[in-house]
């Protein structure tokens, strides 16, 4: 029997929203408190530069950046090619891909700025289809903003595009920070473990502090195609609306702590227990000039984690669908009636009979 699924009722601390996010978290917005570009470029692109570094010396390369979103990446490219005048490197193949129309449009406005040798592609990361093709793949801020269902199939597809010397690296957020919302975050474990069972080799990583924001981590990851085949990412599947709904209840947990935290702090500046109604005006007033900034922080993280568990409880009631019906399809002759009881909970029953017809 699976854990039960993290609660998305009210609580006491429901309410605040108006109290908590206040204009004293409002201006620590990242584009307003903290030099949002140079942090987030010294720190995602910091491999990115080394591994194209180290090609100074080739004839050319292929360089894919998935989720390349308005071309940030093409800056790194036009830095070492000025630095590069006079190497041996004749080409560098880059080809952006995003499954935005309006970033791939921008990125190639910002491309015709640099003179280099850039071409793109409108495409949903799940669906690219290259075979040992690019010596660099950079997933870089992309790995948080893919649907969740489908982060093995992407891992798996950019594993499968690089070529045998190739390296796939990948910047990212180690855990969810104040500002973004309906996004799920990857800590850099869990990408090494996906990563890992999928067939690639994690060569090299570095988790970064950001130098601003309290209890953001960014992480760095070099990886490289080791024994890949199509049965891992079969296998994978298998097990993977387990290991979302486990992530789910990780998250449930975090939340309760943070919350038994917060509800700690609000009595205490309360002096009594935290009313199950409405606050009165008073106490809303008291809670207002006394939460600290940390409190409020910690509120919102909350807010943020609640987000993340409503995203993927979303994702795994998919994917429990997607593999009760695999099972009908294979298993129909054997369902006792409580399997037929879970299935109708998920599909409706004309889903269930058009999938039993179609058998
Ligand atoms: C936060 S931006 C990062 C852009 C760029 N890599 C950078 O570091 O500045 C993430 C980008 O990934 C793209 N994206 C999200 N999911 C995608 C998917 N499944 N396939 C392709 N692109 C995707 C978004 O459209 C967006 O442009």
């Amino acid at each position: 029997m699976s854990p039960k699924s993290p609660s998305v009722g009210l609580s006491p601390l429901s309410d605040l929203d108006d109290i908590i996010i206040d204009d004293t978290l409002k201006d620590r917005d990242l584009k307003e408190w903290i030099n949002k570009e140079e942090e987030i470029n010294s720190k995602t692109l910091r491999l990115l530069k080394k591994r194209v570094n180290t090609l100074a010396n080739s004839r050319e390369f292929q360089w894919m950046d998935i989720g390349c979103g308005d071309g940030r990446c093409l800056s790194v490219l036009q830095m070492f090619l000025k630095a590069n005048k006079k190497s041996k490197l004749k080409r560098i193949h880059y080809l952006g891909v995003d499954k935005s129309k309006e970033n791939i449009e921008k990125a190639e406005e910002c491309s015709s700025n640099f003179s280099v040798d850039a071409k793109f592609l409108e495409s949903d990361a799940k669906e690219i289809n290259y075979i040992s093709r690019f010596d660099i793949i950079s997933a870089i801020l992309f790995l948080h903003e893919v649907d969740a269902i489908f982060l093995p199939n992407i891992l798996w597809n950019l594993l499968n595009a690089l070529n045998e010397k190739g390296s796939l690296l990948i910047s990212d957020f180690n855990n969810p920070y104040e500002q973004e919302k309906e996004i799920i975050i990857w800590s850099y474990k869990e990408i090494i473990s996906i990563v890992e069972d999928l067939g690639g080799l994690v060569e090299r990583f570095e988790i970064l502090e950001s130098m601003d924001v309290p209890n953001l981590w960014f992480y760095n990851l070099c990886i490289r195609r080791y024994k890949l085949n199509p049965e891992r990412l079969d296998n994978f599947l298998d097990n993977y609306a387990e290991m979302l709904k486990n992530k789910m209840y990780k998250l449930g947990d975090e939340r309760a702590s943070l919350e038994t935290a917060l509800n700690a702090r609000m009595c205490d500046i309360l002096g009594k227990q935290i009313p199950s109604k409405k606050l009165s005006k008073t106490d809303r007033r008291l809670l207002k000039d006394n939460l600290s900034l940390e409190d409020r922080i910690a509120y919102r993280r909350k807010l943020l984690i609640q987000d993340q568990i409503n995203t993927l409880l979303n994702k795994t009631r998919k994917m429990d669908k997607y593999l009760a019906v695999k099972n009908l399809r294979s298993n129909k002759s054997n369902m006792d009636n409580d399997f037929y009881r879970e299935i109708l909970d998920i599909i409706s029953r004309d889903e269930y009979y058009s999938i039993i017809q179609s058998k």
